[in-house]
């Protein structure tokens, strides 16, 4: 599907009512037997699958067949986190090379075809390769962003009973080094189903290694650059990726073979419109989906050039994502709103010095983007002449699901606008009724099954169920509240659940309170979203203490480092002596929102508190 005008979007949209259209769209892939079944399954039955009688393997059309075709084509610029190191650029040959060495140290260590691999790394080319190198096997990555704890990623690979975990000895990081070897160890410490720990030396540390670590640099080195890809079934499992719900344990999304190649790729091709010679640059870290979709395959299965950046935007100064654009002429840049607004509070002079002339399309996701950093980002970065592709999708959807299409469909700013050839969405009001009228705003649905979507959650297939399949039966629920205007462009508002999405990630208020209860000091919490500048969403919390401590905040945050990672760090603390209460004990998380976000004078109805006066302190603290 090559969508290069708006007639094209209207009539593949219309095209893709029907399921088999996708078949069509198969035939851009290589195949080892070509599928001959679209969509089996609905939202009712709870057991979707796509294209299911084919076989394939993903890296075939991520690697071989550019391999092949445009072998000393740039696959990655690896850009380091120092500005003085020097870069590294791999062709699509020498990619494959990597990935199939990679593969065959992974198989002489053991890992088989449905083994599931955790990867705790920062972004080195090691961490893409090895990724790839599952799927060339037909292991399934589960991938842990390096910001993690040792408690949140030992949660993590105990869930998965994953007994191989890969990770490098340092991640380097502005002007820090993460010590991702040394908490590998600890959540490590902490499960029993670890059987080996691959490490990939990045800095050389002179680290501690014992007969459970396999440093395998050398054995990268060593390896043979052929490896025969495994037939895959277009259902079997490609990866999970874990996300955080409105309960207090991580959800491991599972993502199946085909119809995440066919929707990462074919979204990455018509959102972005990048052509042959574009460079592509994705900030995200692969820890997070972004980085799974639009950097690990969608652009590779379309034989692009992209960057992967080791560093920060802030390091060694606020110019860094401006000097990377110049540097490699890059055409694309996808990134968050929050960097965007963290950017733009520096200093001019570090966008003004940059050229910024080779840009020809921006994106944003993650999060709903503000019009002062919509204006901020076109004016300056974009010099008015680039589209902006505001990209509303979740880790379960595996790719973009509302978009704009650069340069093809209108942009409005701060606005996804219209669903992707394939996504039907849907509003609907709070009694779960779909609402006709063009103009509306409610809970957003998808009411038809599409082939990137997550098939369920590992080894929970109920919990599956109960999060996004029975709150509106028929339809998938993504927990984003949005608005829709009378030309059907949909304005995506934020979450209604209570999951708080701070720079641009996903943290569920339970985990939070559940990670904060175990403290010692503290009795009970709530934790809630509140407006923050950069971020986006603040995390607030309010909770029962036993005693007072003055340095209080800061103990409850190193304890939530400890316990979930600098992520979850609380932006406000109030310490109250209850908690709102309804007389069946529910906390009534809409006045603790309200509060947080400055709006007392709209509290609503709160006579059915057991402890109104609860409040009136509440008021009295903020
Ligand atoms: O609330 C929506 C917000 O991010 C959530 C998904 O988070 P995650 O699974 O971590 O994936 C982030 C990267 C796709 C959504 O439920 N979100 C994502 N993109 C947008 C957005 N909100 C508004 N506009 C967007 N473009």
């Amino acid at each position: 599907m090559n969508i290069t005008s708006l007639t094209q979007y209207k009539e593949q949209y219309e095209a893709h009512k029907d399921d088999t259209a996708w078949l069509e769209t198969c035939k851009e892939y290589e195949w080892f037997n070509f599928p001959t079944k679209a969509l089996e399954g609905n939202f009712n039955d709870a057991n979707v699958t796509w294209f299911n009688d084919g076989k394939l393997n993903i890296t075939v059309n991520a690697l071989d067949r550019h391999a092949k075709n445009t072998p000393n084509k740039i696959a990655i610029i690896w850009e380091p986190n120092n500005p003085e190191d020097k870069e590294i650029k791999i062709t699509y040959k020498e990619l494959l090379e990597r990935v199939c060495k990679f593969a065959n140290v992974l198989k002489d260590q053991g890992v088989k075809k449905g083994d599931p691999v955790c990867f705790y790394m920062s972004m080195i080319p090691e961490l893409l390769v090895g990724a790839l190198a599952c799927a060339r096997i037909g292991a399934i990555h589960s991938i842990v962003f390096g910001g993690f704890s040792a408690k949140a990623l030992a949660g993590r690979i105990e869930d998965s009973s994953v007994k191989f975990v890969i990770t490098n000895d340092e991640g380097p990081r502005g002007d820090k080094k993460i010590p991702l070897k040394e908490i590998c160890d600890q959540a490590i410490s902490m499960c029993s189903c670890v059987e080996k720990v691959l490490v990939v030396r990045r800095t050389f540390a002179n680290l501690d290694y014992n007969e459970k670590h396999i440093i395998i640099n050398d054995l990268l080195e060593k390896a043979s650059s052929t490896f025969e890809p495994v037939v895959m079934n277009s259902e079997d499992p490609l990866f999970i990726l874990y996300t955080s719900g409105s309960t207090g344990k991580p959800k491991g999304l599972l993502h199946t073979t085909a119809g995440f190649m066919v929707w990462s790729n074919q979204t990455f091709k018509n959102v972005f419109q990048a052509k042959d010679n574009d460079i592509f640059w994705c900030s995200a870290d692969i820890g997070w989906i972004t980085g799974h979709s639009y950097m690990t395959y969608g652009p590779l299965i379309s034989g692009a050039t992209q960057v992967m950046f080791e560093g920060i935007p802030t390091f060694p100064d606020p110019g860094r994502f401006w000097n990377i654009i110049d540097k490699y002429k890059v055409t694309h840049f996808y990134t968050a709103p929050t960097a965007i607004r963290a950017l733009q509070a520096c200093e001019d002079r570090f966008y003004k010095e940059a050229d910024l002339n080779s840009l020809k399309v921006l994106g944003s996701v993650g999060e709903p983007i503000n019009i002062e950093a919509w204006n901020w980002y076109h004016e300056n970065i974009g010099k008015n002449k680039c589209p902006i592709v505001d990209t509303w999708w979740q880790t379960e959807t595996g790719g973009i699901m509302i978009s704009n299409l650069a340069g093809v469909t209108k942009a409005i700013a701060c606005h996804a606008t219209n669903p992707l050839p394939g996504v039907f969405p849907i509003l609907v009001d709070a009694d779960g009724n779909e609402i006709k009228d063009k103009k509306a705003s409610g809970n957003l649905c998808i009411s038809k099954p599409w082939p990137g979507m997550a098939r369920t959650i590992y080894g929970d297939h109920q919990r599956y169920i109960d999060t996004y399949l029975s709150t509106y039966a028929g339809n998938y629920f993504t927990g984003d509240g949005a608005k829709r205007d009378e030309n059907g462009n949909y304005r995506i508002t934020g979450r209604v659940d209570d999951v708080i999405n701070v720079s641009g990630h996903r943290i569920g208020t339970a985990e939070v309170e559940d990670a904060i209860n175990k403290h010692e000091l503290i009795i009970e919490s709530a934790v809630v979203g509140m407006p923050h500048e950069i971020k986006g969403q603040g995390i607030m919390a309010y909770a029962i203490s036993k005693g007072s401590h003055a340095d209080i905040m800061s103990q409850i945050n190193s304890h939530l480092v400890e316990q979930l990672g600098p992520i979850a760090k609380l932006d406000k603390l109030v310490i109250t002596t209850g908690l709102p209460k309804t007389r069946s004990g529910k906390i009534m998380r809409r006045i603790l929102r309200k509060l947080a976000a400055g709006d007392k004078d709209n509290l609503g109805d709160i006579s059915t508190l057991v402890n109104p006066q609860v409040v009136e302190e509440l008021i009295n603290k903020l």
